[in-house]
């Protein structure tokens, strides 16, 4: 118990420049998934899927941001399109999740669309849980018309956000957190 609430409350995300494998093993895949999956979802309609990045497959995705990159920006610097290419080559498992939220009688979308972060955020502190770190990231990629057709997705589907895993190099300094003076109201 205590060691959950010391979790939440310290959790960090760790840029992609600070992960280094191994990644989560198959067997630890497979139970993050399962993490991943078991989230609030009004209605059971699962309106989320995922698509995993691991080893060599991420060389492939590197490719299709890359030519993508350069078709937008020919005349972008060499530096910048080696950053565009190592996007993906960081982290050792980039889990994308993917949003198939759609209009239905009784659900609202947004609801679906909510169920896709819980979704992300299941898999950071599932991740983390586990000993490895990462963050939850979208990248104009996650925008991108065909990158996303590319990445298999049908065109209602959106990206909810690519958690880059991976064992933490280093951990950064926490970050300014909202102060709850000015967040939390009490209904009276
Ligand atoms: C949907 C979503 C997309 C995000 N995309 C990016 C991104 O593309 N680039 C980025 O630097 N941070 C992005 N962030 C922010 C990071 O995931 C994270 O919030 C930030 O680094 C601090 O995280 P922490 O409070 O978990 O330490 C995104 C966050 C969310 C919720």
């Amino acid at each position: 118990m205590t060691e959950t609430i010391d979790l939440l409350l310290k959790r960090r995300s760790v840029s992609p420049v600070a992960l280094t494998g191994p990644g989560p093993s198959a067997p630890e895949l497979e139970t993050l998934l399962t993490i991943a999956s078991r989230v609030p979802d009004h209605g059971k309609l699962a309106p989320w899927r995922f698509i995993v990045f691991e080893g060599a497959a991420r060389e492939k995705a590197s490719g299709i941001i890359v030519a993508r990159y350069r078709e937008k920006n020919p005349d972008a610097p060499a530096e910048v399109v080696e950053a565009e290419r190592m996007r993906f080559l960081r982290a050792p498992l980039i889990i994308g999740v993917v949003s198939t939220a759609a209009p239905h009688p009784k659900i609202p979308e947004w609801e679906q669309v909510l169920s896709a972060g819980a979704v992300c955020m299941n898999v950071l502190i599932g991740a983390k849980a586990m000993g490895y770190a990462g963050s939850w990231l979208s990248n104009w990629l996650s925008y991108d018309a065909q990158i996303l057709a590319a990445f298999g997705l049908k065109p209602h589907e959106k990206i909810a956000g690519f958690i880059h895993l991976g064992r933490a190099a280093s951990v950064p300094e926490d970050r300014p957190r909202p102060d709850l003076a000015a967040i939390v109201t009490r209904f009276a």
